[in-house]
């Protein structure tokens, strides 16, 4: 078969080529860990099998072999930004953290659309080219309940911009980021808005969430106006 990409908490992701051959991910599974899951209608192989985007890995297959399941998705080119950061040490420049949040907040308004919550947006879980970000890993990802589901997507994303940002600052870690990188006070108040209204359960989210406007389209607008000016 083909090089381990790395083992998480439902199973191991392997890189294979198809009959074609054509990249492909196959994901297998604890057996444990699908028939856990299958009891919820949010399996991750019903979710994705919704979804139609060019930044989200297609689901191609679901292979039964010996007990075990492998999901088979499409391959998508490059690396996550967690592999970025800290294999490569690459430092993103406000063109390119431009560049992938708005990517980022597009693939968010689709799941929006569809009514998904991905719950796992992380640096890990997201690749990118140098041209396009993907979305991976849908294994904790559920059908909303509510509008307030989703943002915990939403704060998820700024924390990922937050560990772009930082790449780019030699200074790390000694005050809160919000005083420590160097931001507009508008990007500060979206992105501090955006956290804030993720975390906070039933308390006071109602405001924070106002200040960010309660909607993807909205936080993808304010994202526009207030990073776009560092593009150079
Ligand atoms: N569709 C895909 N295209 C390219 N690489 C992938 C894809 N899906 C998974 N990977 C690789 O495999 C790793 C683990 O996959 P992931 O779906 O995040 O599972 P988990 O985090 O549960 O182990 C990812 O970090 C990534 O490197
Ligand atoms: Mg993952």
């Amino acid at each position: 078969m083909a090089s381990c990409m790395g083992k998480g908490r439902y199973g191991v992701c392997f890189l294979a080529v198809d009959p074609h051959g054509k990249k492909v991910i196959l994901k297998k599974f604890r057996r444990r860990m699908w028939k856990k899951n299958m009891a919820n209608n949010y399996h991750e192989s019903v979710i994705l099998s919704g979804l139609a985007h060019e930044q989200i890995p297609q689901l191609l297959g679901v292979i039964r072999e010996r007990k075990q399941y492998y999901f088979v998705l499409e391959y998508k080119e490059g690396d996550t930004l967690k592999d970025w950061l800290f294999e490569k040490n690459k430092i993103f420049n406000r063109t390119e953290i431009y560049r992938i949040g708005i990517q980022l907040f597009d693939i968010l308004k689709y799941l929006r659309s569809r009514s998904v919550v991905h719950g796992d947006i992380s640096i890990a879980n997201v690749i990118d080219d140098g041209e396009h970000i993907s979305l991976i890993d849908f294994g904790l990802a559920r059908y909303a309940g509510d509008e307030d589901d989703f943002w915990l997507d939403y704060a998820r994303a700024a924390d990922v911009l937050l560990y772009l940002l930082y790449s780019g600052y030699p200074g790390k870690g000694k005050r809160p980021w919000y005083e420590e990188l160097p931001l507009s006070s508008e990007q500060r108040e979206f992105l501090r808005g955006l956290i804030e209204a993720g975390r906070s359960e039933n308390g006071d989210f109602g405001e924070k969430k106002r200040q960010v406007e309660n909607n993807i389209t909205n936080i993808k607008k304010q994202f526009q106006e207030y990073f776009e000016k560092d593009c150079s």
